[in-house]
């Protein structure tokens, strides 16, 4: 197989023309990237169709993958050399890594008070989330579609929800705070929305409905049969009352609405029918670590190359800042010819 049909995109070096010298992640538009984003596995327990193609992805060769170590000294040069003030690990599925406790112990130790989030499918959490809470994990988002089992098993492809809601009652019993569901908006789900929400409002946790984007690996989006915020609000406008309150700040890229006048809120991330790319303060690395500007854009800056080579901390926070000098403006789903990127989801992490 070649790279590109691997779905691995080229790696290049960056220039670094008009960049002001400035230690944070600045681009060309202005923006600075504070929120680390660190996919540690392209493994999954689960096969979500917008994300996942049925088989899985296809394995990252041990060799390439980074080693926990490296995952802690890559957090360490962007917390202390480039500005970064949160840390988020994806996958793929995060808990597909035995060292993840591991993992999440070492950047405790090396960037105390950085907060250090996970996103996950919670299966399995159940069983590790005091020792995550123990290593110093501070927050946790959920995916979580439905509470409809039948519905659950077709679109994960997976029967696995009763472990997923044991996962999300378990990281609310040991304090990890806020717990956050993220549900993708899909049409098979869509009738299921109110009592989704019904359900985090009974357990106290705090539910974001997001668009789909064009990042499913099996390349079916279409504009045509997403499901715009809109859709949403009209679905569960029929048993809640909500009032639009506004963002949380500037670049968090949920709307909130009131539920029923109390102080419950649910969230809508329209990031199709309007994108927040103006305000993106996100840089990303995969799990070969090369660091990624935006979530569509395959061009990538190659650092695990380097650090193996022999690269000073310096040296690798300079390729890191000349990565996202050259983000893109948007995603340019709208734009005419627009060519969904060649890593999904599972492939470079929410
Ligand atoms: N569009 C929007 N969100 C997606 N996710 C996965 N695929 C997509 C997509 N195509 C979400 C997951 C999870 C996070 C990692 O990204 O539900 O919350
Ligand atoms: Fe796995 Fe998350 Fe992708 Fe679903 S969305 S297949 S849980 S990585």
């Amino acid at each position: 197989m070649t790279a590109v049909e691997m779905g691995i995109p080229s790696v290049r070096s960056a220039s670094l023309e008009g960049r002001p010298d400035v230690a944070h992640l600045v681009d060309r538009f202005a923006r600075v990237a504070r929120d680390l984003r660190v996919s540690i596995t392209e493994k999954c327990s689960l096969r979500c169709t917008y994300c996942m193609p049925e088989a899985g992805l296809p394995a990252i060769p041990a060799e390439r993958l980074l080693t926990a170590g490296e995952i802690v000294r890559l957090v360490e040069i962007a917390v202390h050399r480039l500005g970064v003030r949160e840390v988020r690990f994806t996958g793929g599925e995060p808990l597909m890594r035995a060292d993840l406790e591991h993992i999440i112990g070492g950047c405790a130790e090396k960037v105390p008070g950085i907060p250090l989030a996970m996103t996950t499918n919670a299966v399995g959490l159940e069983h590790r989330v005091r020792r995550l809470a123990d290593a110093g994990l501070t927050r946790i988002n959920v995916s979580l579609d439905t509470i409809d089992r039948d519905h659950f098993a077709s679109l994960t492809r997976r029967d696995r929800l009763p472990s997923v809601l044991a996962g999300i009652r378990a990281a609310v019993a040991v304090g990890l705070a806020p717990v956050k569901v993220n549900a993708v908006l899909m049409p098979e789900t869509l009738s299921g929305a109110p009592d989704l929400l019904q359900w985090c409002l009974d357990e106290g946790v705090a539910l974001r409905f997001i668009e789909e984007m064009p990042l499913d690996a099996d390349h079916e989006w279409a504009r045509g049969s997403m499901v715009p915020a809109e859709r949403l609000l009209s679905v569960l406008g029929a048993r809640f009352d909500l009032d639009e309150i506004g963002r949380d700040d500037p670049s968090a890229p949920a709307v909130q609405w009131r539920v029923d006048g109390g102080a419950a809120t649910v969230g809508i991330i329209a990031s199709v029918t309007r994108s927040f790319c103006a305000d993106c303060d996100r840089t990303r690395l995969t799990a070969e670590g090369t660091v990624r500007s935006c979530l569509f854009s395959d061009s990538e800056i190659d650092l695990r190359g380097a650090l193996r080579s022999g690269a000073d901390d310096e040296e690798l926070a300079h390729l890191w800042r000349g990565a996202m000098w050259n983000k893109s403006a948007g995603h340019g789903i709208d734009a005419a010819g627009f060519v969904p990127p060649l890593r999904s989801m599972g492939a470079i992490g929410g």
